[in-house]
């Protein structure tokens, strides 16, 4: 016969008392179970409550006394969904085996089940849900008693205190949390590469993490093997960006111009430091490390080879001196933000590359004696006008190898008596950027591709939709420049559940990403909107087009801007990062800001012209100076849809300023923002990205409201298109005055709340998590990167320690963020 005595401990449960049982009710219960299975077993039973007495015989007829069953005080209770809940049983010492069952409420996975002590993550739930548990414990004689208790789960909140708004020199997170810098500018990534000295001598960035960490995903890989394992939460490896760089601290005293000529080291560097980051990560007992000498560590750059795909692939206009049919490029640059994809590859996004390139006066007019006057309609319409020298000057080197193009590829001058096919220059350079590029990160050796179907923008990211088995998926871009357009790519290939884990990764990338439709966004005044596929042979897009002919579907796709243009979709003010809701595919888009967005202009998804004054001397800014988050409902909640409805998530806004006609989503002083860029969602692989309402992230990359804090990061748990209202907001600037009815979803109040806050003069960017949600990446960008080596204007990630650092230049880096007890991130 076995007696049990047992209570649980609720880890770091909430104790909400107006929950709770009664525990006369528990124990009335608990008695009454055991009875029911003891009944067959026991000769004589006798109990006495209130004496807290039981007392019964077993079988052989010997008198057992029983200790009284007791519940500690505020034990009974109910827990938000994502908490670790303990669950300890006690049993007397003629229990040979114990164990925790569940016996009823949502599915959990109880760890330590076969122990007096079991645990279980709450799992996420749309209303308080009761879960029963039963403590079981069994003698030698297989005699045994239960007793069940009640766990009652509420929905997930953002369970932490806002963190205040400063300009500190650090990474502020919320109490409760740990901050580990990871992988900073410069660390090498193999075994014979030397530390960072971080004093401007350090060469190869080709074996160092590069500048300006942005997008980034976390593949996880199987804890005793270097092989995918897509749950791998303590091992993985980590695939970010190196969108741009901070050259003043990349060299001894800033870069050397002399005679307006760029020295080769220099610009190698320069370069080297761009692209992207693959590099594996490990969770040790204490802390997150990157694994420095590991196999599958790499860096991809400017001058990687790449190959192109999809319609594009051989196209006459990716013809180079390098690519002399079209199907072979080299590099990928300035890569924003991502997507990773479902089947474990990641898509980096190519979004400022058109300023790096070079264009010398007189381009214009040798393309249109060589009968390609429409290559200077595609070049100006992506910014690449005469007389540009290029981000860097990395065309003025007279590189040692007279044979090497690295440099001279930039140049997309026209040479007056070189092939006119572009074969025997650079003068095509710029069609081979403004992709999407898939990586497999799993293999070193594998050669990137680039996604021509998806078309040629600033691309910031690329968001999947949900995958739904028979249904063709769609991915969502932003084109991130002023008053251009928001895009999904619908795959021709429905999708197979089965792809998510085949060995041949970018075959499958293959499968969806190089066929299918690539539409552009309108939106309406009245909440709806269309899908307009950019589809050669329809509407405008032809070859008898007077602003541009178009030849092909490749030709559309090449120059998406100027199709996008001619069907009427939306100029918005500045897509950056798409999100799919998990639990609905919703998707939002940041829309970050945009100052040429004048009174005269606004329209209803774009509706705000204002001035936002500034307390820092600088002159105020006007436009849509602090950004908003769309989001849209897709029609019959299908990726395939032509048409969606949409609503405003939130406005950014200091809290001070007007609720009529700027802070329309009513922030304060917890939740202002501005400029918001990094948008995520949590995996659905955790409670996080789970239930009817996962947590949502906002990162920002602001310079109008850094006169009163440094940029942050937001958890938010968003409602869904239409919870709120129109609202009508009357615009002011100077250069005239309007009027704009827009959507404005609920006001989110305590749903958004401020998680972090960076260094001085940084942009937060890039994110991702563990698949068990407990480790959170996220990105610092360009922390003092209005300094210099005589000016140096923030010292971190050293001054993360806390103690002063100021000689220390300052490092873009990844951190790493942890609960101190071990839990999930943000709930
Ligand atoms: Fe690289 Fe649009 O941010
Ligand atoms: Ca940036
Ligand atoms: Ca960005
Ligand atoms: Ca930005």
């Amino acid at each position: 016969m076995t007696e049990s005595r047992f209570v649980y401990d609720d880890g770091d449960i909430d104790t909400n008392g107006s929950a709770n049982q009664h525990l006369s009710d528990l124990i009335a219960r608990r008695y009454s179970r055991r009875q029911t299975l003891r009944g067959g077993l026991t000769a004589m039973t006798t109990a006495v409550f209130g004496g807290v007495l039981m007392a019964g015989c077993d079988d052989d007829g010997d008198l057992v006394t029983v200790e009284p069953i007791t519940v500690s005080s505020g034990q009974a209770a109910s827990v938000s969904a994502g908490k670790t809940v303990t669950l300890r049983g006690t049993a007397s010492s003629a229990a040979q085996s114990v164990r925790w069952t569940q016996v009823s409420g949502p599915q959990v996975t109880l760890n330590n089940a076969n122990s007096a002590s079991a645990t279980f993550i709450a799992p996420a739930v749309s209303a308080s849900t009761p879960l029963v548990f039963r403590f079981t414990g069994t003698s030698g004689l297989g005699d045994s008693a239960a007793a069940d208790t009640t766990i009652t789960v509420t929905p997930a909140t953002l369970d932490f205190v806002a963190v205040a708004k400063n300009r500190n020199d650090l990474v502020t997170v919320p109490a409760g949390y740990l901050v580990t810098v990871l992988y900073r500018l410069g660390d090498p990534i193999n075994a014979s590469t030397s530390a960072y000295a971080n004093d401007g001598t350090d060469t190869n960035f080709a074996a160092r993490a590069g500048d300006h960490h942005d997008g980034m995903s976390f593949f996880g890989l199987a804890a005793t093997g270097a092989t995918r394992d897509a749950a791998g939460s303590t091992r993985g490896l980590l695939v970010l960006n190196h969108e741009n760089i901070t050259e003043s601290y990349l060299h001894p005293r800033g870069q050397t111009t002399t005679g307006g000529v760029r020295p080769e080291a220099e610009a190698i560097k320069e370069i080297e430091a761009h692209g992207v980051s693959v590099i594996e990560v490990t969770r040790g007992a204490s802390a997150w490390s990157y694994v420095q000498s590991s196999a599958l560590n790499r860096r991809i750059t400017p001058n990687t080879p790449m190959t192109f795909n999809g319609p594009a692939r051989g196209n006459p206009l990716l013809r180079t001196a390098y690519s002399k049919d079209g199907t072979q490029g080299r590099g990928t640059i300035n890569n924003c933000a991502n997507g990773m994809m479902p089947w474990g590859t990641y898509a980096t996004a190519e979004e400022n590359w058109a300023g790096y390139f070079r264009r010398d006066r007189g381009d214009a007019a040798v393309r249109s004696s060589a009968g390609r006057a429409k290559e200077n309609v595609s070049l100006a319409r992506y910014g690449i006008s005469e007389g540009r020298a290029g981000n860097y000057g990395w065309t003025t080197v007279t590189p040692a190898d007279a044979s090497s193009t690295i440099f001279r590829k930039w140049n997309a001058t026209a040479i007056a008596d070189a092939a006119a096919d572009g074969t025997a220059d650079f003068r095509h350079e710029p069609f081979q950027y403004g992709w999407i590029v898939e990586i497999d990160p799993y293999d070193p050796q594998s050669t990137p591709r680039k996604r021509t179907a998806l078309g040629r923008m600033n691309h910031e990211g690329v968001e999947p939709s949900r995958m739904v088995a028979g249904v063709r998926p769609a991915f969502y871009m932003g084109d991130d420049a002023q008053n251009e357009y928001i895009y999904k790519f619908v795959s021709s290939t429905p999708w197979s559940a089965s792809d998510a884990n085949a060995a041949d990764r970018l075959a499958v990338g293959d499968k969806y990403l190089d066929a299918g439709t690539l539409y552009v966004a309108k939106f309406n005044a009245d909440g709806s909107g269309q899908w307009l596929p950019l589809t050669f042979g329809s509407g405008p897009l032809t070859s008898g087009n007077a602003t541009y002919p178009f030849a092909d579907q490749a030709d559309v796709l090449i120059n998406t801007r100027l199709a996008a243009d001619l069907l009427g979709a939306t100029p918005m003010d500045r897509p950056e990062w798409t999100a799919v809701n998990p639990a609905n595919g919703e998707m939002y888009c940041t829309l970050t800001n945009n100052s040429s967005r004048s009174p005269a202009r606004t329209d209803a998804a774009n509706p705000r012209a204002y001035v936002d004054p500034r307390t820092d001397g600088r002159n105020n800014s006007a436009g849509n100076v602090n950004g908003h988050v769309i989001r849209l409902r897709e029609n019959g909640d299908t990726t395939e849809a032509a048409a969606f409805t949409w609503d405003v998530y939130a406005f950014g806004a200091g809290s001070d300023l007007n609720k009529d006609n700027i802070n329309l989503s009513g922030l304060d002083d917890s939740n202002d923002f501005s400029s918001p860029d990094g948008l995520w969602f949590s995996l659905p692989s955790n409670v996080a990205g789970q239930g009817a309402s996962p947590v949502m992230w906002l990162q920002t990359d602001d310079g109008a409201f850094t006169d009163v804090t440094n940029n942050q990061m937001l958890a938010a748990i968003p409602g869904r298109v239409g919870d709120g209202g129109t609202k009508t907001v009357n615009n002011t600037t100077s250069a005239g005055t309007s009027t704009a009815t827009t959507r404005v979803g609920k006001a989110p109040g305590a749903t958004l709340k401020r998680f972090l806050v960076g260094p001085k003069e940084c942009e937060i960017t890039g994110i991702t998590s563990t698949p068990d949600g407990k480790a959170l990446f996220v990105n610092i960008q360009h922390p003092g990167e209005n300094g210099g080596p005589d000016n140096i204007t923030s010292n971190w990630p050293a001054s993360q320690s806390g103690t002063s650092a100021s000689a220390s230049r300052p490092r873009s880096a990844t951190i790493v963020i942890t609960r101190e007890d071990g839990g999930l991130v943000g709930i």
